[in-house]
């Protein structure tokens, strides 16, 4: 699997930081930084040959896009999603929360592109709007998507908060049907020295849409406003007594509030998942969910 440059994130992360700056401070639903966001992100994939829809739906804050990225051909049963919220608060720049799985996420894909590498499966990519709102874009993707279409994913991976200042490695374990996928993201993790934790998220980010219709879900948070535990600091370093994230949903959630070691880190799996995932044999047809 690839090692995904780090380089290239530490830039898109400075260039959501610019959208930010230039709009006021932020990249919230229903502000022009987030059109600003979404239409970056979409112009990089359409420079590198995805299919790109820009879905616009509507919320008390504004309208609001999701980005939806198809990388053309593969098995169009068998469908891989990757995504990441791309709306920070109205608080701040949202560097962390969620600049860092936009940008991971953004350049598990631009890599993939550039590989001339053939999947089995159909590779989609998303970054949703108004999560923090409530998971709107997400849901407003699911409840619009047909039935057959639903039924065509295979797994959907979730990737929001991955560079935390004061990080944990903490594996998304609420969802029995994605099990599979959170053991190739923990055996990862272990072959490479890093330890890591479940975490039960409750459907407290954009997977919350797939795993309710019986999607297989699982995805990767490096820790928020919680505290770290004195065990953790041990295992993992960082400061005891400290939230993995002091600027979580806050003015100071800038590029100054990322642990580009747990970024690099966490980034390299993303590009382990969605490689793996991309030749994985799902089986002659897809099963619906029951
Ligand atoms: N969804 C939360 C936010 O964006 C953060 C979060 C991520 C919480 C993953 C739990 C698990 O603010
Ligand atoms: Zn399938
Ligand atoms: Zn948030
Ligand atoms: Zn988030």
């Amino acid at each position: 699997s690839p090692d995904l440059s780090i380089t290239n994130v530490t830039a898109s992360l400075q260039a959501l930081q610019d959208i930010a700056t230039a709009n006021g401070g932020n990249r919230a639903t229903g502000r022009p930084g987030y059109k600003a966001s979404a239409d970056w992100v979409k112009a990089k994939l359409d420079a590198a040959g995805f299919t790109t829809q820009l879905q616009s739906f509507s919320t008390s804050s504004g309208t609001s896009y999701n980005v939806i990225a198809d990388w053309p051909g593969g098995d169009a049963e068998h469908v891989v999603m990757t995504g990441a919220h791309l709306d920070s608060v109205s608080a701040g720049p949202g560097i962390n929360d969620n600049g860092t799985g936009s940008a991971a996420v953004l350049e598990a894909a631009l890599a993939w592109a550039a590989s001339g590498n053939t999947a089995r499966n159909h590779l989609r990519f998303a970054w949703w709007g108004a999560e923090e709102q409530g998971l709107l874009g997400s849901n407003h993707y699911m409840r619009n998507l047909p039935t057959a279409d639903k039924d065509r994913i295979d797994l959907y991976q979730n990737y929001d908060m991955v560079g935390s200042p004061n990080p944990g490695y903490f594996v998304y374990d609420d969802n029995a049907a994605g099990n599979e996928a959170r053991d190739a993201m923990t055996a990862y993790y272990t072959s490479k020295g890093i330890p890591w934790e479940y975490i039960d998220v409750q459907g407290r980010s954009d997977h919350a849409s797939f795993r309710s219709y019986g999607i297989a879900t699982t995805g990767m948070y490096s820790g928020g406003e919680d505290i770290k535990t004195s065990a953790q600091a041990q295992k993992w370093g960082g400061t005891a007594g400290r939230a993995f994230d002091p600027c979580y949903h806050r003015s100071c959630d800038t590029t100054a509030n990322i642990n580009t070691t747990a970024l690099d880190r966490n980034l390299d799996m993303i590009g382990h998942m969605v490689w793996l995932y991309a030749d994985k044999d799902f089986g002659g047809t897809s099963v619906p969910p029951t």
